[in-house]
């Protein structure tokens, strides 16, 4: 019997026709039910085994019964049977669930997932999730465009659909609702699953990949360090790290060939915030190479290789001594912890503790270093183990620098590509900075609208990540995706059900881009979040609602709740952002000064004709093209033109900046 085959490195089931039985017994009903092929069966274990099946799963998920109980008589199943072993090998303790319904999953838990997948498919049993399964050509999923091939598979199955990777599985959730119910109202029966796997070698038990239990500790460390005094300092710090990109971009500008690849240079000015920001470390990106510089892009590298990597070869024995690059991957990160490691003992031999309240009221302008390490390591009661702190400073050292430089590529890009746009926000940025040379304070960013939403919308279109991964803890009912009521017939199938052990992706990109609830969902139009929508084919969704988050001058951007989890820029509930006001205030800065002093078109020397991934639901035939790890790249880089801006002045590095604030925002 055939279990598996692979598609471009990846394994998936090879399905027979139960798969139709299957979709209909699911209460999702797909958009358009997929065309499958009847082929023959194999053999004739069936009927014995599901005998065998069904006394086991009596006793251990009540829940499940071989699909031959259904009473439905019309439908017509094929099954192509389970091997003679596969009972045996679920007697064995290792494989055993662990009963439990709280706390981390363990690998008898996640077995028993495969188990009901696989007699899902191979031996006639309903499924228990009550998902459809997805099946096609996975290619999207395999070359680094995989939320591509998953907004197909949506269009296809609807919220959830299953997939299946070889031993592992996801349910994939594309629906506001779900998303609602996953990431606030039942936030604390999932954890990170698989990226805490990938990320534990990098980042640790740091706030992204951390457990529950240590992420309650440590969210309550970290979060009041985003003050507002902080951010509002920070301000300063961003047009102050700004300077010497522009000066880049000016020489840039007066070559001979007034070529510059853009996406490079937002990554070099973003890592530069983010070291000064957050540890008080001076990278100089911009302007220099150093192997530390090397260390931290090698280490987003392999961050993302790994996120893309089916099985975590780097576990195996001796791998890290015999790969060379686990080898170089090994380096590079003990060069960042040893950098890291010397900055927390320095902050920690001029330790001056003080209690919140008195933190959130120091006089940054007076401070010599206004870092959050200071912060974090200055807290009354604050946890002083060295390795935490140093997982916490990775973290954000990665989480919060990729993910703004792609914001501004993918902004700078769009704007571009819709020169309507670029005059409208070239036209604000003069108004607001009224022709002046010097950086952006809050108050002009909170002036700048049209650049927040130029940001936002970026995000909408290129959401990073364009997936967030959860693993089921304590099983749960899924809402109905939105839409169901009005579908007959719907009301008495069973909700989508999660079980112990199941992992999630939950596809914001798919949300994102979603016609339902973005009419005309892939151009680029920054002013649709200035004008309500409601869509009453989806009467479950509350609509888009601006003066949800307008009304407010301390809100910069359009949130989860003012469009009812349909745009989720920065994640939802509990493990939201925690950096959302710095990022927005940090991209809309940097934007900001790049527009003010120069113009762009694409240089189209570099355009491709890569076709290879264009699709029904979105075209490539763009001269970036695009690619994802964490974040969404372009596959061959930003390349531009630049002319200077006639109304250009000075752009001499002016040390005020770190000190030019003149309003204050609340988080
Ligand atoms: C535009 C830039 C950014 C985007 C789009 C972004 C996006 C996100 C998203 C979607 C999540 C939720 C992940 C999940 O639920 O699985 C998240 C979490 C997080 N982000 Fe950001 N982020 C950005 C900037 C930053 C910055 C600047 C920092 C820090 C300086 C940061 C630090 C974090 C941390 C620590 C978490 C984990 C929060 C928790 O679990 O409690 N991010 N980010």
């Amino acid at each position: 019997m055939l279990l598996f085959g692979t598609t471009k490195g990846f394994v998936i089931p090879q399905q027979k026709n139960i798969l139709s039985s299957r979709i209909l017994q699911s209460s999702q009903q797909p958009e358009e039910p997929p065309t499958l092929e009847k082929k023959e069966q194999k053999d004739d274990t069936t009927t014995l085994l599901v005998k065998d099946n069904e006394h086991h799963h009596n006793q251990l998920a009540s829940h499940q019964e071989p699909s031959n109980n259904n009473n439905n008589e019309e439908e017509e199943k094929e099954v192509e049977g389970l091997p003679w072993w596969w009972e045996y090998i679920w007697d064995l303790d290792a494989m055993k669930p662990s009963g439990k319904t709280t706390g981390a999953v363990s690998f008898g838990d996640s077995a028993n997932v495969f188990r009901t997948n696989i007699e899902q498919i191979y031996g006639g049993y309903d499924s228990l999730d009550n998902c459809p399964m997805a099946e096609g050509a996975l290619d999207d999923l395999a070359d680094g465009t995989m939320f591509i091939g998953l907004q197909q598979y949506k269009n296809t199955f609807g919220s959830p659909y299953k997939l299946c990777f070889g031993p592992k599985s996801f349910l994939v959730i594309s629906d506001p609702m779900q998303f609602k119910h996953i990431l606030r109202d039942a936030n604390a029966c999932y954890d990170k699953g698989v990226l805490a796997e990938i990320l534990k070698p990098i980042m640790g038990k740091g706030l992204i990949p951390a457990d529950p239990e240590t992420w309650k500790v440590r969210r309550r460390q970290i979060a009041p360090a985003f003050h507002k005094a902080w951010l509002n300092h920070m301000v300063g710090l961003f047009g102050y790290c700004n300077r010497p990109l522009l000066q880049k971009l000016k020489a840039a500008s007066e070559s001979s060939s007034r070529k510059v690849e853009m996406e490079e240079r937002f990554c070099s000015v973003a890592l530069d915030i983010i070291g000064k920001s957050i540890f008080n470390y001076d990278f100089g990106s911009v302007t220099s190479e150093s192997p530390v510089i090397k260390a931290v892009y090698n280490t987003l590298v392999e961050a993302e290789h790994r996120s893309m990597t089916p099985a975590p070869y780097w576990d195996l024995p001796f791998a890290n001594e015999l790969v060379p690059r686990l080898r170089k991957f090994n380096d590079d990160i003990g060069l960042l912890n040893s950098v890291l490691d010397e900055l927390i003992q320095k902050a920690k031999e001029t330790r001056t503790v003080e209690d919140i309240e008195e933190l959130e009221q120091r006089n940054y302008d007076q401070v010599k270093d206004p870092s959050l390490l200071r912060f974090m390591v200055d807290m009354k009661g604050a946890d002083m183990d060295n390795k935490q702190l140093r997982d916490d400073l990775m973290t954000m050292l990665i989480a919060g620098h990729e993910t703004t430089a792609a914001v501004l590529t993918w902004a700078l890009y769009e704007l571009v590509r819709n020169p309507e746009c670029m005059k409208k926000a070239q036209e604000e940025v003069d108004r607001v900075l009224g022709g002046s040379d010097r950086a952006p304070t809050l108050k002009d960013v909170q002036e700048m609208e049209y650049i927040r939403l130029c940001c936002a919308e970026s995000l909408r279109l290129y959401p990073e990540p364009p997936l967030l991964i959860r693993r089921c803890r304590t099983p749960n009912d899924l809402p109905k995706q939105c839409g169901s009521s009005l579908k007959e017939g719907i009301e008495d199938s069973p909700n989508p059900h999660v079980i112990r052990g199941m992992d999630i992706f939950l596809a914001t990109y798919n949300i994102h881009r979603d016609e339902r609830f973005w009419p005309n969902a892939n151009a680029f139009d920054p002013d649709r979040f200035l004008r309500p929508y409601k869509n009453p084919e989806v009467p479950e969704w509350k609509g888009y609602d601006p003066d949800r988050w307008r009304s407010s001058a301390q809100i910069l951007y359009p949130n989860e709740g003012s469009a009812d989890f349909a745009y989720l820029p920065f994640g939802a509930g509990a493990r939201k952002c925690v950096g959302d006001n710095f990022a927005m205030l940090e991209a809309t800065v940097s934007l900001a000064m790049v527009l003010r002093d120069f113009d762009f078109e694409f240089d189209l020397s570099k355009k491709t004709t890569d076709m290879d991934h264009d699709g029904p639901t979105f075209s490539l035939d763009h001269p970036v093209g695009m690619r994802t790890g964490a974040t969404i790249h372009t596959r061959y880089g930003l390349h531009m033109l630049i002319n200077e801006r006639k109304q250009q002045h000075a752009t001499t590095t002016n040390n005020n900046d770190i000190n030019n604030k003149e309003e204050t925002i609340t988080q």
